[in-house]
């Protein structure tokens, strides 16, 4: 098989800049397509974290006036990436995170600082680094939506585009106006353009335009298609079904390792789970917890956001702690959410520990001494914390939806006694189901070589991004295929 090139282009990659699981995926899909004979290049914006982490750069192309500034494109290295970046200060060398400011307000120029982004990769599509003609552009979620917009209405020769869906939620919806600051010409404002409920849709137009419609999933692929899970978008997804797959995530199986986890006080492999006891002492002890070993320990770690459900396990606290039950939340985000968990540890201390922020070490610790995790999302694309959970012995606890039921096998009576169970699910999205979850974990905990079983089996499922990396590759395949054709 000769080798493809394909331009990525996402608005984070681990381990530069990462807000959620975009990231993670974006830096970890590159590595493992390459034994496969596809050469990923990942277009990302110059943010001043990004640029101070830079190895190797090399200038390709100077942009005197990009978007409204001077700008440069980028060849670089980092953390074994290879990377084109987008330089461009005026867009994106400011405080704060990839969208938002410090007091998280969104950069009102988010559609012109994506739409530059999403152009530039229309660009390098086209050729415009020397010797560098990618067969494929895959662009991720909104921001980068216009990629294949600025393709179609250009005209001549251009690569083929895979648009994934990592979140229907964000839409990346704003004013037409906008449309000839973004270099957009007047005819692509239509419904089988970027027009969307008479704004510019990003993410509609990556849905409208591409050759290949992906998101994260196989259960989020159907669900997407429908008028409940679809948020708007679902009509024009049903349109396209032939077009689109889900292709499940995976987690990056060296970064997130048990037995070498540099960031975990006791390494552990599947044969050795016992000693999870000190990484679970260390988490209590983290979390101002009591030292209980025999208490069920819950672990979180999320965004605080209502797609997460947090609000559910807010109200079925009760239950958790009528259990004898504990636990351990790492999240940021929604301050309410967090008022309700700050509440919550006092009227609870010493059996709910709660650490607001983002910790990636953390998140290790969470993984390696939870002895459950726990996401009640009302919706989840793919969510590679359950992932986690299962390759570190945590036995994910989870709503039944998306990617959670995709990739947790629940214990009912057959899968138990199958020794297929890996975790436990709920449905539907409320918190007497969650109740219910959460009162079956801890009983099952309670039966020591059961909750073994579930972890052991958990611990042997495949989380890497082996096959998946694979089914992009063959997906990749086929477009250049019907290309040639
Ligand atoms: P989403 O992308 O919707 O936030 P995912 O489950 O796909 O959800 O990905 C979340 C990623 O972010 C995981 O790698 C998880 O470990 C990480 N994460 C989430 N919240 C935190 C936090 N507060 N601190 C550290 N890591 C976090
Ligand atoms: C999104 C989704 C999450 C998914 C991640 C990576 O942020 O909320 O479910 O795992 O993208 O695809």
């Amino acid at each position: 098989m000769s080798r493809i090139d394909v331009l990525a282009v996402a608005s984070e990659i681990f381990p530069l800049v990462k807000t959620g699981g975009l990231a993670d995926v974006a830096g970890a899909l590159p590595k493992a397509l390459a034994p496969l004979g596809v050469r990923v290049r990942t277009l990302v914006p110059g943010y001043a974290s990004v640029m101070a982490l830079l190895e190797e750069t090399r200038t390709v192309r100077r942009l005197p006036d990009w978007f409204g500034g001077a700008a440069r494109l980028i060849a670089a290295e980092a953390a074994g990436l290879d990377l084109f970046v987008l330089d461009a200060p005026h867009l994106y060398r400011r405080e704060g995170g990839p969208y938002a400011d410090s007091s998280g307000r969104d950069f009102a120029d988010n559609p012109i600082r994506f739409g530059a982004l999403a152009r530039m990769a229309a660009s390098l599509g086209q050729g415009l680094a020397p010797r560098y003609r990618p067969a494929i552009v895959h662009a991720h979620d909104w921001q980068t939506g216009l990629a294949p917009a600025y393709l179609s209405y250009d005209g001549g020769r251009r690569p083929a585009v895979v648009f994934t869906i990592h979140n229907l939620a964000f839409q990346g919806q704003f004013d037409p106006r906008l449309l000839e600051s973004l270099g957009l010409p007047a005819e692509s404002f239509t419904p089988d353009g970027v027009e969307y409920y008479g704004d510019i849709g990003f993410l509609k137009s990556g849905v409208r335009l591409a050759d290949r419609i992906t998101t994260v999933s196989p259960t989020y692929a159907t669900e997407i298609c429908t008028p409940q899970g679809g948020m708007g978008m679902d009509g024009l997804l049903r349109g396209r079904a032939d077009r689109l797959i889900g292709i499940l995530n995976a987690i990056d199986t060296d970064v997130w390792d048990p037995s070498t986890d540099p960031m975990i006080d006791a390494e552990y492999t599947a044969g050795q789970v016992e000693r999870r006891a000190a990484n679970k002492a260390a988490l209590q002890n983290r979390m101002r917890l009591e030292a209980d070993p025999e208490a069920p320990l819950f672990g979180v770690v999320s965004r605080l956001s209502w797609q997460k459900g947090l609000d559910l396990l807010l109200e079925a606290l009760p239950a958790l702690i009528a259990e004898g039950a504990q636990l351990a939340l790492l999240g940021s985000g929604d301050a309410a959410l967090e008022a309700g968990f700050q509440a919550a540890i006092r009227a609870h201390p010493g059996r709910i520990g709660c650490v607001f922020g983002y910790d990636e070490a953390l998140a290790h610790q969470v993984q390696a001494g939870a002895d459950a995790i726990l996401v009640p999302s009302r919706f989840e694309p793919c969510g590679l914390t359950q992932l986690c959970a299962l390759r570190y012995g945590a036995v994910p606890v989870v709503s039944r939806v998306g990617g959670l039921a995709d990739t947790v096998i629940d214990a009912g009576p057959m899968a138990l006694a199958a020794g297929a169970a890996t975790g436990i699910q709920f449905a539907p999205v409320e918190t007497a189901a969650l109740e219910m979850a959460l009162r079956r974990a801890a009983s099952l905990y309670r039966k020591p070589a059961t909750w073994r079983k579930l972890q052991r089996a958990g611990m042997a499922v495949d989380v890497s991004w082996t096959g998946p990396a694979q089914q992009y590759a063959e997906l990749y395949a086929e477009l250049i295929r019907e290309r040639a054709g």
